[in-house]
């Protein structure tokens, strides 16, 4: 008879991991409180935007070996697979997983293996062990099992990664990760290593600490590169020649539901050893103010009454470093002074609202925290775009900036401001646009964007 899995939380991770399962030879019952959610994946909607996801998601339906319900289904198996978010002062809110913990307790029985999958601080697994025993009267390790498995998988590439990523199955004793191995041997094909549960948990946070530190780190050349007038892009494709250097590319914050959020677990935990980690999360949470910055400064000096606009103005000079504001005059080169243009809105167009390229993903998006601040700012009049989100996925004020054509909105655009990185606008030709001024925080590289800071640009928010 092949073994029973319910997975609890259908999300991202949740979601595309139960269809893996049930392609594998396991009988699947999703849980989900959402019962929205619950009723579009039954009848085999999108609610995520993953490659694949509906053949699969309907064949495994159709198969009879996966079921919905927003009530938990008994099984050999449990897989929770739920947010962990972190609160206003950024600690750990783990609240869905103890509710998932107590909806599995309540049908506990001898034999039952439950595997956390969620991003959790340390200790976690072991705190949910003894939360299972005081209802189920069970002894864990001995009557049923518990093991940590963190998940590793990128949205966009989930069902890819989810298979072939190497795995960290972590029990709470030997008998728990040989319980889980068993499953995960099923359908991982990545190498499996076997730990404890503590281990397994902090690797999850050092993973994404360690992330988080690296774009920290390149969000600071690129602070370094824009005071000198240097493009940064250029800059660290330039160090990573060297054959021991890799510096990832600086954008215009960090987002999502991991490297956002998972250090501070740790900094939560040990405040005292995690200094770098913080330093690293503040560097990385203040750049979206720091793009406002740029784009307000950028507009409210060269906004100009035609389409021309003169880049030279961009080049260092050596008077630079003395600027003193407002310098700009009306010049041949359709730089207008700021007596003149000062009543005149500036047009914006930001492409990109998600929080990484080619995804729907807008959780704890610096693009979005940034278009929200543009939306209250009375100098600009603001459109919005991307091309992998539809409106109903902001709120009612972005709404009404938003266009499902982004192509159509740049004939009126003083200033393009590139946010994410989507294939979209890597694919576009900018060339036809000449005289457009693109400011370029997407990691693209647009050949065609303006150099956006110099000496001149001072920006004192700067870190
Ligand atoms: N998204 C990622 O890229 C990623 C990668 C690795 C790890 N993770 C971790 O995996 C976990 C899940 O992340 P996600 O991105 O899939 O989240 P998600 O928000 O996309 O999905 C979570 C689902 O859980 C449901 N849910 C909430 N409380 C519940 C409860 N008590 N019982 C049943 N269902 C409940 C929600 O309705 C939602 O559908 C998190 O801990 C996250 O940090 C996410």
């Amino acid at each position: 008879m092949k073994s029973r899995v319910s997975v609890i939380g259908l999300g991202y991770m949740g979601l595309p991991t139960a269809i893996i399962l049930a392609e594998n030879e396991l009988t699947v019952f999703g849980y989900d409180i959402d019962e929205e959610k619950v009723n579009k994946i039954k009848k085999a909607e999108p609610v995520i935007n993953e490659p694949e996801i509906i053949p699969r998601l309907q064949s495994v339906l159709d198969d009879k070996e996966f079921s919905v319900s927003t009530k938990l289904h008994e099984a050999e198996y449990y897989i929770i697979s739920v947010p962990t978010p972190v609160d206003n002062n950024k600690n750990a809110n783990l609240d869905a997983v103890w509710s998932a913990t107590s909806e599995v307790a309540k049908i506990l029985k001898h034999g039952d293996t439950v595997i956390l999958e969620s991003t959790s601080i340390v200790g976690t697994t072991e705190k949910l062990s003894k939360k299972l025993e005081e209802t189920s009267k069970l002894k864990a390790g001995i009557d049923f099992f518990v093991g940590y498995s963190p998940e590793r998988a990128i949205p966009g590439n989930t069902f890819y990664e989810v298979v072939h990523n190497n795995r960290i199955i972590g029990g709470i004793n030997e008998e728990s990760s040989n319980k889980i191995f068993v499953l995960y041997s099923k359908f991982v094909r990545g190498e499996i290593s076997v730990t404890d549960s503590k281990t397994a948990e902090m690797v999850k946070l050092v993973e994404n600490s360690s992330r988080d530190v690296q774009i920290a780190f390149s969000n600071q050349v690129a602070s370094i590169a824009y005071q000198q007038g240097i493009n940064p892009y250029d800059l660290i494709a330039l160090a990573n020649k060297h054959p021991r250097v890799n510096i990832l590319s600086p954008r215009c914050g960090v987002g999502g539901h991991c490297i956002a959020i998972d250090p501070w677990f740790l900094v939560e935990a040990f405040p005292e050893h995690t200094k770098l980690l913080k330093a690293a999360r503040e560097i990385n949470d203040a750049k979206p103010l720091q793009v406002i910055n740029f784009v307000e400064d950028f507009a409210e000096r060269y906004v100009s009454t035609d389409s021309y606009f003169d880049t030279s103005c961009f080049v260092k000079t050596t008077q630079d470093t003395q600027y003193d504001r407002p310098i700009i005059s009306s010049n041949s080169a359709g730089i207008v002074s700021r007596d003149e243009s000062k009543n005149k809105k500036t047009n914006l167009l930001v492409l990109g609202l998600t929080f990484k390229p080619d995804v729907d993903d807008l959780r704890e998006s610096p693009a979005l925290e940034i278009v929200e601040k543009f939306s209250k700012k009375e100098i600009f009049n603001l459109t919005i775009s991307d091309p992998n989100i539809n409106k109903s996925q902001i709120n009612k004020d972005l709404q009404k900036h938003f266009v499902d054509n982004f192509e159509s909105a740049l004939e009126n655009a003083d200033i393009v401001l590139v946010l994410v990185g989507h294939r979209e606008f890597k694919d576009f030709d900018w060339s036809f646009f000449p005289d457009k001024k693109i400011l370029d925080f997407s990691g693209l590289n647009i050949k065609e964007a303006v150099l956006i800071n110099n000496s001149r640009l001072q920006d004192q928010q700067f870190c």
